[in-house]
């Protein structure tokens, strides 16, 4: 990982940080590196650990316990939480603090481009559903329930009220045929609301994106950052990590199903539905115009890229979900 260095008006903060932190740990620190926002890398000689801020103290806890649990039931590929605190919690400026262990990088980055980091980031994902079922009866009255057609209604009404800035930029046939696809996406998800809240319950990592993913000095693929978990079917997940690699494969639902777990998962009909939903494109254009990212050519970019570059791809893939839908009867 390449630990950017972004000081640009933090000095000061970070300065603060530091002596908050000597003062407040069990050990001495050398050196703190912001890596993004909330997140530093704390460089010390007796352990080099990450230091991620939370909004309550309530969210580390939740953290710190679900790290614990996941370790106990023998998840290996994640970091543990370090207990650096002479008096817990940590708590700086407005955020609660918490001590990761250091998951040093390879060179090598974990990539969705890349055939094998798709097929082990499945495996790992897998595993964490595998072995989260068990932590379900000590969780589900401190983690929510994720609610797919709840999130994603509101994802196409935010969609809807920011059209009137989309016809600037996307045509009118376009935007026409992608609300189209959420249209029949969504109604399809209600037919088979049951598909979603089938039997099999795990807790949800929730953010599966390929920064998510570390790949580590010694070649083992970990999964990071659960500050998105949730109660829920694990198709959930996985339909998330469908939508993340499917622009690396084209759109191409036969090299999709050319994986095992996806090939099961096609074979339903609530599955096919829900993979029609344009989630990246709502979401990158509702972020974007959130943040008036107008102006940021290379966000531009990529906007342009998913929704008109990728089109032909993505409607023969909506048109070969409803064929497969139609072949299920
Ligand atoms: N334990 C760790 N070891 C090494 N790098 C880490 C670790 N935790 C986080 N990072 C780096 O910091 C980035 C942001 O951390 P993350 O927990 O994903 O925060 P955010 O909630 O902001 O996405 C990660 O993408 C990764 O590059
Ligand atoms: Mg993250």
């Amino acid at each position: 990982m390449a630990i950017k260095k972004n000081n640009g008006g933090d000095d000061l903060f970070v300065n603060r940080l530091f002596s908050y932190l000597q003062k407040q740990l069990t050990i001495q620190i050398d050196e703190i590196i912001p890596i993004r926002k909330h997140v530093y890398f704390v460089k010390s000689k007796e352990t080099n650990f990450i230091l991620k801020g939370y909004s309550s103290n309530n969210r580390l806890l939740v953290q710190n316990d679900f790290l614990t649990a996941l370790k106990q039931e023998g998840f290996e590929k994640t970091y543990s939480f370090y207990q650096l605190a002479k008096k817990p919690p940590l708590h700086f400026g407005n955020l609660f603090y918490g001590c990761l262990e250091y998951i040093h990088p390879s060179e090598k980055r974990f990539t969705y481009h890349s055939r094998e980091d798709q097929l082990e980031g499945l495996e790992v994902l897998s595993q964490f559903h595998e072995l989260t079922e068990n932590l379900i009866h000590r969780f589900e009255r401190i983690i929510p329930s994720f609610k797919q057609l709840e999130k994603w209604k509101e994802r196409s009404a935010m969609f809807m009220k920011n059209l009137h800035v989309l016809r600037y930029y996307v045509q009118k046939e376009i935007l026409n045929e992608v609300l189209y696809w959420a249209d029949w996406s969504i109604k399809g998800i209600q037919v088979e609301s049951n598909f979603f809240q089938a039997e099999k319950k795990v807790i949800l990592h929730g953010d599966v994106a390929h920064h998510n993913f570390l790949r580590s000095k010694n070649d083992i693929v970990y999964l990071i950052d659960f500050d998105l978990i949730s109660i829920g079917n694990p198709i959930t997940d996985l339909l998330q990590y469908a939508n993340r690699i499917l622009p690396f494969l084209n759109w191409s639902l036969p090299e999709l199903s050319k994986y095992e777990r996806f090939s099961q998962a096609l074979k339903e009909k609530g599955f096919l539905y829900a993979l029609a939903y344009p989630t990246d494109i709502f979401r990158e254009w509702n972020r974007a115009i959130r943040e008036r990212s107008y102006f940021q050519p290379e966000k531009m970019k990529q906007l342009f890229e998913i929704t008109i570059g990728q089109f032909k791809e993505r409607k023969e893939f909506f048109q070969a979900l409803q064929e497969k839908v139609l072949e299920i009867g």
